[in-house]
């Protein structure tokens, strides 16, 4: 197995900071590479930022101080360069098979031959990202979750070309990398299909949100109303949530799933024209909500969720998710649905679907094709799995 001693964090937006943070903070030589001085250095002050909170709450480990930590970390704009000395490069560029592909093969021609590539792309293959870089059995996925350092759970892939090798030492460095709330939660995934486990179990719930948001936006509904709808059963509404992630994210993904599971995935007019005009949520400071002005102490919007709208309902997108879980259980994407429900709590602090789902899928099974019949996305119809209630054999 390779020895991994030396990691490179290219794209060093809202992820690749985080990712960055917990890999120095598990001890790693850390470079951050983006594509210019401001972005890097904006990125060291951040995860100095990090550090420091943990090392004011004793995390660090005794004696270890912020300095010693960031002690460890370079930057850089030059990839070719920064992987000389690499044992691993984690990328968190923005979603763009395109872009991907160009970095998996900067790469590879230019570090040494036991280097690995680690996507954490959302959704896309990891077959097809390693493809044409000359080393595909040196290319895998390693997916966060977003803010990292809070969230337990890695996705690690095996795109169809990744090696045994590789993959190990990918599920190494996974567990060696510290969380600070819960426990490390790492879901091997044993497929490379779009969204893997967590994300495609949510993906057609982004169906049912754009007909919502589009239907929301005309009916001139404030936002902060559809989050009040499900205010207490989930740490973040799905407007929030939405900001978050980031709505090129949310589009780009969409767009993917749109190519790869079924056109219904196409991104609706709201979403659509946020991304046309660059509102991109917490990223750009303005997305649905204002990122910039009148912030919580916790720096998020301040949301009025006094009135619930009524247009996002809970249920159904449980509802949803049960039979996005069937479908991945189909697919042979995880060995069972244990696996998807813990994926899920350690990768979206929100309990998977089977739990409820084992006394409630034959009323789901309805809601669902009312919900086909009324949105017209033939996709959000139950699946075999579901409707024959099979999926209840499968727990392991
Ligand atoms: N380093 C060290 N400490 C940090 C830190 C960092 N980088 N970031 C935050 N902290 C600290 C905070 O200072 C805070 O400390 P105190 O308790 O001492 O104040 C503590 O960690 C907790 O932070 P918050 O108070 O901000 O956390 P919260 O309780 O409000 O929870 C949340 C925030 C975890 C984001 C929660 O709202 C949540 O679970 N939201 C849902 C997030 C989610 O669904 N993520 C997945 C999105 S999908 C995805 O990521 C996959 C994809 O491919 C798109
Ligand atoms: P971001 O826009 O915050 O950061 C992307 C960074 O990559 C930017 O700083 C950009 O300058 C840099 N970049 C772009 N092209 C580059 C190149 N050729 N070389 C070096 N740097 C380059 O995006 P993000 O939200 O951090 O997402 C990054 C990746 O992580 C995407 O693939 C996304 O799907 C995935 N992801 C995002 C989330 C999320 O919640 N935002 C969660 C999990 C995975």
């Amino acid at each position: 197995m390779t020895d991994i001693k030396n990691i490179v964090t290219l794209g060093v937006g809202l992820m690749g900071q985080g990712i960055a943070q917990v890999a120095l903070m598990a001890g790693y030589n850390v470079t951050l590479v983006d594509i210019n001085d401001e972005l890097v250095n904006k990125a060291y002050s951040g995860i100095e930022v990090g550090v420091k909170k943990s090392e004011e709450k004793g995390k660090l480990g005794e004696g270890i101080t912020t300095a010693d930590i960031m002690g460890r970390c370079k930057k850089s704009t030059d990839l070719a360069s920064a992987v000389k000395d690499a044992d691993m490069v984690i990328e968190a560029v923005i979603e763009k098979m395109e872009v991907k592909k160009q970095v998996s093969k900067i790469t590879m021609d230019n570090g040494p031959s036991h280097i690995i590539f680690a996507s954490n792309t959302s959704t896309m293959s990891i077959t097809e990202i390693g493809k044409d870089c000359g080393a595909p059995d040196r290319v895998c996925g390693i997916h966060f979750f977003n803010p990292v350092p809070l969230m337990a759970c890695i996705e690690v892939i095996k795109g169809g070309n990744t090696s045994e090798e590789t993959f190990n030492s990918a599920m190494d460095v996974a567990n060696s990398l510290p969380v600070l709330r819960g426990k490390r939660y790492i879901a091997p995934v044993l497929k490379d299909r779009p969204g893997f486990i967590v994300n495609r179990l949510n993906a057609p719930n982004h169906i049912y949100l754009h007909w919502v948001f589009d239907q929301t936006a005309e009916k001139g509904i404030p936002w902060g109303q559809l989050d009040a709808d499900v205010a207490g059963l989930m740490p973040m509404g799905p407007i929030e949530l939405t900001d978050y992630v980031g709505i090129d994210t949310f589009y780009h993904i969409d767009n993917y799933y749109a190519e790869t599971l079924s056109p219904d995935f196409k991104p609706g007019k709201v979403i659509t024209k946020m991304f046309e005009e660059n509102k991109l949520g917490r990223k750009t400071g303005q997305g649905f909500y204002n990122w910039k002005e009148n912030l919580t102490p916790k720096g998020r919007p301040t949301i009025d969720k006094s009135t619930k709208a009524g247009m996002f309902k809970a249920e159904i997108s449980m509802a949803i998710a049960l039979n996005e879980g069937c479908r991945l259980l189909e697919e042979g994407v995880a060995s069972g649905y244990k696996v998807i429900d813990d994926a899920n709590m350690a990768g979206m602090n929100v309990p998977g679907p089977f739990g409820m789902g084992k006394k409630q899928y034959q009323k789901w099974i309805d809601m669902l094709e009312d919900l086909a019949n009324k949105t017209g996305k033939e996709y959000l119809k139950p699946c075999e799995l579901m409707k024959t209630g099979k999926f209840l054999e499968m727990r392991k």
